[in-house]
């Protein structure tokens, strides 16, 4: 199973939800079974590391992202992953526009998983903040993914 976490830099919300959802599957003693990635719609930050801001309020709550270095997804990437998680709407939108036909229900929104939350988007962080709101939502909907997930394997 491929998991590919997806925003529009790869600098703040994809990273943190791959540090988040890889320990989630550490935690869950699933490593073997699940892969995870992250990119980003855009190019502006290919190659860099997480945003210094994303590193630090991450860090406070154990997940490290140092090691994590920006790209930009790619068509192939639907042939690699098996699901494609979304920050926000217009990552969906930028997505589906790359997504080869076959592949297209691969893309989900991340709070799609979330058991509560109203919102639908990932709020974008890198301008106006509000870092420990978005592992907030991160968090809660990684559980929600990996319950589905979980669920997923079971039936086959
Ligand atoms: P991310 O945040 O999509 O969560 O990584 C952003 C990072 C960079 C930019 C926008 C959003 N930017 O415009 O450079």
């Amino acid at each position: 199973m491929k998991v590919l976490f997806v925003c529009l830099g790869n600098i703040c919300r994809s990273p943190t939800a791959e540090g988040v959802f890889r320990h989630c599957v550490l935690q869950a003693g699933m490593v073997q079974q699940i892969e995870i990635d992250s990119a980003g719609t855009g190019d502006w930050h290919i190659g860099e590391p997480p945003d210094r801001r994303a590193q630090m309020a991450a860090r406070q709550r154990g997940y490290d992202l140092s090691s994590q270095r920006a790209r930009q997804v790619t068509t192939a990437d639907f042939h690699i992953f098996d699901d494609i998680i979304a920050m926000d709407h217009s990552n969906v939108h930028n997505l589906r526009a790359i997504a080869p036909d076959s592949e297209q229900e691969k893309v989900h929104l991340l709070l799609s998983f979330h058991p509560e939350s109203d919102l639908t988007e990932v709020p974008d962080p890198y301008y106006e903040g509000g870092f420990d709101e978005v592992l907030d939502l991160i968090e809660a909907a990684s559980q929600g993914l990996l319950a589905r997930i979980r669920d997923d394997m079971a039936e086959r």
